[in-house]
């Protein structure tokens, strides 16, 4: 059941319950309506790309209200800060390394070491992060592949029994997302075009923004910065053979192993969504207990195992 309702004060205190639940809930921005979870909760995050349907863990926008929040989510250099300074509140998204101790979970940040912020422009928005009191991570709210929706009629057409709640702000007046700039390189990068002008950003930077590296246009699920496992990964595996760790799913491999053998089920009940919120942590805690070499249990190609799939080729195919 979706709650489809208008964003009165009332509303937003319930959407910051289910948000702190677990739940999902769209809101709208000035750009476009976003799909919103608690960016702290690899479960919560799990069910956006759930509902969305996304083949793969794209990095999400984390949601902020106040930059002392963004200065310790991120480590934002001086030029960033001014940025901020400028365009916040507003359609700016600024990519920077994520500040050890940072809040925002591996799953949101798709295993990258940077992290992704922003603080709309919205009351209803700026509301429903300040209820939660935590980084609200939110692509636009639309199923994969359509366009972003800029009404709350747009989000339930794409969304409805998919998520908790949706937040009628009316109608999202940018209409076209954020402008992203990344602060992980030696200069600032454009990474994606959108409602702020790059002259505007440029002329605050009193320097040229510089265009992305060809592998973060085209997917920034397959850049080298990743996290990719220590150990080498077998997919598919039916069986264990000598000296491999287990990623299990299902309960598959467990029922295999030897005694003493590593073996991390990723969900024993064959729960998808429990899958990808265990993957990241999973992949690492292997990495943390040794293992050399992996066996990665079969898992189904529907709903979120598409991802995780995809997440899972990647870690596994040969490093250059
Ligand atoms: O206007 C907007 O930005 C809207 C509203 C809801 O805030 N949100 C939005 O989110 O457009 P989404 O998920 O559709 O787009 C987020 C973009 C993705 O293209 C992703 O690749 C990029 O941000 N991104 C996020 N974190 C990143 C990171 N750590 N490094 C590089 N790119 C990142
Ligand atoms: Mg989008």
């Amino acid at each position: 059941m979706t709650i489809l309702a208008p964003a009165d004060p009332a509303s937003i205190v319930r959407g910051a319950e289910i948000l702190r639940e677990g739940g999902l809930v769209a809101f709208p921005t000035e750009t476009v309506y976003g799909l919103g979870a608690d960016a702290t909760s690899a479960w919560a995050v799990a069910r956006i790309y759930d509902a969305k349907g996304r083949p793969s863990f794209n990095p999400l926008i984390a949601h902020v209200a106040e930059i002392a929040t963004a200065q310790r989510e991120a480590l934002l250099p001086e030029a960033a800060i001014r940025l901020a300074a400028a365009f916040w509140p507003g359609p700016l998204t600024i990519v920077a390394p994520a500040a050890p101790g940072g809040s925002v979970c591996e799953l949101a940040r798709a295993g990258l070491p940077s992290v992704a912020l922003r603080i709309p422009d919205h009351p209803v928005a700026l509301a429903l992060i300040s209820a939660l009191g935590k980084p609200v991570a939110a692509p636009s709210a639309n199923r994969s592949g359509h366009v972003s929706p800029v009404t709350a009629a747009h989000v339930a057409e794409d969304l409805s029994g998919r998520v908790e709640m949706i937040l009628d702000g009316g109608r999202a007046t940018a209409g076209l997302e954020s402008t992203i700039v990344s602060f992980c390189d030696a200069s600032p990068v454009l990474l994606r075009p959108g409602a702020i002008a790059r002259e505007k950003i440029e002329k605050v930077l009193g320097a040229k923004l510089s265009a992305p590296a060809r592998a973060e246009v085209m997917a920034p699920g397959m850049t080298a910065s990743h996290y990719a496992p220590n150990a080498r990964l077998r997919l598919e595996a039916h069986e264990l053979q000598e000296g491999e760790a287990a990623l299990d799913f299902g309960a598959r491999l467990a029922a295999l192993a030897a005694p003493g053998r590593i073996v991390l089920d990723l969900s024993p009940k064959g729960d998808l969504v429990e899958a990808a919120a265990n993957l990241f942590a999973y992949l690492r805690q292997l990495d943390a207990r040794g293992a050399a070499r992996i066996a990665v249990a079969h898992i189904p190609e529907r709903g979120l195992g598409e991802a995780i799939n995809d997440r899972l080729r990647r870690a596994a195919a040969p490093r250059v």
